[in-house]
C-alpha cells in the first residue's frame, strides 16, 4: 500500500510544476509574473543533525518530502531554507511538490565538509566548483528563491578577515550565474548577531559595487527570548539599522530557547507595521527536533512526525501574522545607495581559476606524494616556506595580500611551492626529498593558453589591481587575468499585497 502511494506520487511529480520565480526590487521580493510581494513565513528546515562530518540532503528523498511537506503548509509556510544539498542527487520530485505546495527554497551553497573555515579561510577550486554545481541543479527549479554563499563565516571582530573570502564567493557566484545565463536570482549571506561587527559585516557586503555586493541579506537574530518586546528585544535598533538598506532584510535564523515553551510572541513584531517595511519575514529556526532543542517537530520515522509544544505556539502566531504588501508596480525604491565600505575593507581575493591551477600543476616537476595525508600539508608548508618565499600562494583578507595561486586547491599549492624550491636549487634530486614527502615526475610543457596564464601570473603577485573576472577554463579567462594575477525573504502567512 505504501508503495504504491509513492509510485503515485512519484508519477505525477515527474511534470514540471508551473511556479512563478521570484524577483527582487529594490529591498524588496516579488512574484515575476504579477505585482505581489513575497513576505517570508519560513521555518528553517537544517536536516544537518548532529554530525559536522556529515549531512542529510532534504531534497533527496521523496518519501521525506511528502511526510514534511503537509506539515510545513499547515503553519502557513511559503519559503524553507536548507543548510546543505548534494548537487549530484536528483531533486525534481521534492522541488515540484515543494512548487505545488507554493513553497520558495532558499539553499545554502556550502555544505558542513566544505565551506569557507572562518579560522583558515580561502576561497579556491574545489569549494567554487561545489558551489557553481549546486546553482547548476538548483536553478532549473522556479521555486529556488535563492542561494546563501555563507553563514556565520565572521562571528567575532577576530575572524573578519574571513568576510574577503565570503565576499568573493558572492561575487564569483553572482557573475557564474550571469556568464551561464541563467535567470536572474539572489545570492546572499547569512550573518550572526555580534555586537562588535553587525554594523561592519553589513556594510562591508553592501559596498563599493553592486555585482561584488549581496542581493539579500540575512540576519540570525535569538535577541527576542521569552515575553519581550519590540525596544527591549533589540528589534527596535535593528530596524532602524536597515531603513535605509538596498537590498531584501529577513531573519534568516530566530527563535531563542533560553525561555521554553517557545511562544514566539517575536512574530507579531516581524510581521507587525514597525517591521514589515523593512523585514521581508523571517525563517524560524528550525522544523526537525535535534540536540540542540530549537525543533517544531520531531521525526518518528519516515512517514510519521510528532509535533512538539513550540510547534502549537508557532502555529498560531503565524496564522495571525497579516504583513501588509506592497505593489510592485507602483514600488520604486528610494533607499539605492550602498553603504559606505568600512575603514578596515581590503582587496577581494582573486577568482578561483581552474585552468591556471591546472597549468601550474601539470608543469609542476617536483610535487607531493600522492600517499601523504592532507593533515600533514601544514607541517610540510611551514618546512618549505621556510626555504623560500611562499608569496605565490599567500592569501590574507586583511592585508589584501593574494598570491596568484592561493586560490589553487592545497595539494595545488604544495605542488607550486615544492616545484619552485627545487627549481631554484637547480632541480637537485635532494631539494625534492622533504622526508620522502615528496617526489619528482614527469612534467607537462606549458603551451598555449597555459603558457599565457602562466607567464601572467608568474611566480609571485602584487596588490591587486583588478576585479573579477571569469571562473571558466576557457582561452578567454587570459582577458580578466588582471584579476589572479596580481593577487589580486521574506514573511507570513503568505504574502500579502496591495
Ligand atoms: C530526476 O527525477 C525525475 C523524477 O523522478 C526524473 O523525471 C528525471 O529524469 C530525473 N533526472 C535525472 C537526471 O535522472
Ligand atoms: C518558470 O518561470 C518561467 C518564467 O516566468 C515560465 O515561463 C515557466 O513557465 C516557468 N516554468 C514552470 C515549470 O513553472
Ligand atoms: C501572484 O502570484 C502568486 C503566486 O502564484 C499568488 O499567490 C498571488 O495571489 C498572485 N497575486 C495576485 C494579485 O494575483
Ligand atoms: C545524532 O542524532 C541521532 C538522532 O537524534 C542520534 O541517534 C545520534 O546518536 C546522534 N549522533 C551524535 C553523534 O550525537
Ligand atoms: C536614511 O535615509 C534618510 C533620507 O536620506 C536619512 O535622513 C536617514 O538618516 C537615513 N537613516 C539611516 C539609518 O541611515
Ligand atoms: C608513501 O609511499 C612511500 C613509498 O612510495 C613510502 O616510503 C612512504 O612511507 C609512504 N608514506 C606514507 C605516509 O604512507
Ligand atoms: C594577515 O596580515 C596581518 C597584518 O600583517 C597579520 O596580523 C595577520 O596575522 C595575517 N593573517 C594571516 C592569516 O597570515
Amino acid at each position: 500500500m505504501k508503495l504504491g502511494l509513492a509510485i503515485a506520487a512519484l508519477a505525477a511529480s515527474a511534470l514540471a510544476v508551473e511556479i512563478d520565480p521570484i524577483v527582487i526590487k529594490g529591498s524588496k521580493f516579488f512574484y515575476s509574473s504579477n505585482n505581489t510581494r513575497l513576505a517570508i513565513l519560513i521555518p528553517a528546515e537544517d536536516y544537518t543533525g548532529n554530525s559536522s562530518s556529515s549531512y542529510t540532503d532534504p531534497l533527496a528523498d521523496a518519501t521525506l518530502c511528502k511526510r514534511d511537506i503537509p506539515i510545513l503548509q499547515e503553519i502557513n509556510t511559503n519559503v524553507i531554507r536548507v543548510y546543505a544539498v548534494d548537487p549530484t542527487k536528483n531533486h525534481t520530485e521534492c522541488m515540484n511538490m515543494l512548487a505545488e505546495a507554493g513553497i520558495y527554497v532558499i539553499s545554502d551553497l556550502s555544505d558542513p565538509t566544505q565551506s569557507i573555515d572562518r579560522d583558515d579561510p580561502t576561497w579556491e577550486t574545489s569549494l567554487y566548483t561545489r558551489y557553481t554545481n549546486v546553482v547548476d541543479d538548483l536553478i532549473q527549479y522556479n521555486n529556488t528563491l535563492g542561494f546563501f554563499a555563507g553563514n556565520e563565516v565572521s562571528n567575532t571582530i577576530s575572524t573578519t578577515d574571513a568576510s574577503a573570502f565570503v565576499k568573493a564567493a558572492v561575487r564569483d557566484t553572482k557573475a557564474y550565474i550571469k556568464n551561464q545565463g541563467y535567470r536572474s536570482i539572489g545570492v546572499g549571506y547569512a550573518t550572526n548577531d555580534d555586537s562588535d561587527i553587525r554594523v561592519n559585516m553589513a556594510d562591508y557586503f553592501n559596498c563599493e559595487a553592486e555585482d561584488e555586493g549581496i542581493d539579500f541579506w540575512g540576519y540570525n537574530i535569538y535577541s527576542w527570548c521569552g515575553d519581550s518586546s519590540y525596544t527591549e528585544s533589540g528589534y527596535s535598533e535593528r530596524t532602524d539599522e536597515f531603513r535605509n538598506y538596498s537590498v531584501p532584510v529577513f531573519f534568516s535564523e530566530y527563535g531563542c530557547n533560553s525561555v521554553t515553551p517557545r511562544k514566539f510572541t517575536e512574530i507579531k513584531a516581524l510581521y507587525g507595521d514597525q517591521m514589515n517595511s523593512v523585514w521581508s519575514g523571517g525563517i524560524v529556526y528550525m522544523y526537525f527536533q535535534t540536540d540542540n532543542d530549537y525543533g517544531l517537530i520531531s521525526a518518528i520515522d519516515s512517514t510519521r512526525i510528532s509535533k512538539l509544544t513550540d510547534f502549537y505556539y508557532y502555529s498560531s502566531e503565524i496564522k495571525n501574522a497579516t504583513p501588509t504588501g506592497t505593489n510592485k508596480a507602483s514600488y520604486t525604491p528610494t533607499n539605492t545607495a550602498l553603504q559606505s565600505c568600512p575603514a578596515v575593507a581590503s582587496p577581494l581575493p582573486p577568482t578561483p581559476n581552474t585552468a591556471l591551477c591546472d597549468c601550474m600543476d601539470a608543469s609542476a616537476g617536483c610535487i607531493v606524494k600522492d600517499n601523504l595525508s592532507s593533515t600533514s600539508y601544514a607541517d610540510l608548508f611551514s618546512i618549505v616556506c621556510g626555504y623560500t618565499s611562499c608569496e605565490g600562494i599567500f592569501h590574507n583578507g586583511t592585508t589584501g595580500d593574494y598570491g596568484a595561486y592561493s586560490m589553487c586547491t592545497a595539494k595545488q599549492q604544495l605542488n607550486f611551492v615544492l616545484d619552485k624550491y627545487w627549481k631554484e636549487q637547480g632541480k637537485t634530486g635532494s631539494a625534492c626529498g622533504f622526508g620522502g614527502e615528496a617526489t619528482t615526475t614527469k612534467t607537462v610543457v606549458a603551451t598555449g593558453t597555459c603558457r599565457v596564464l602562466m607567464e601572467e601570473a608568474g611566480t609571485v603577485t602584487s596588490k591587486p589591481t583588478g576585479t573579477g573576472g571569469s571562473g571558466d577554463v576557457s582561452a578567454s579567462a587570459s582577458a580578466s587575468l588582471g584579476a589572479y594575477v596580481v593577487t589580486a525573504v521574506v514573511a507570513g502567512l503568505g504574502m500579502v499585497l496591495l
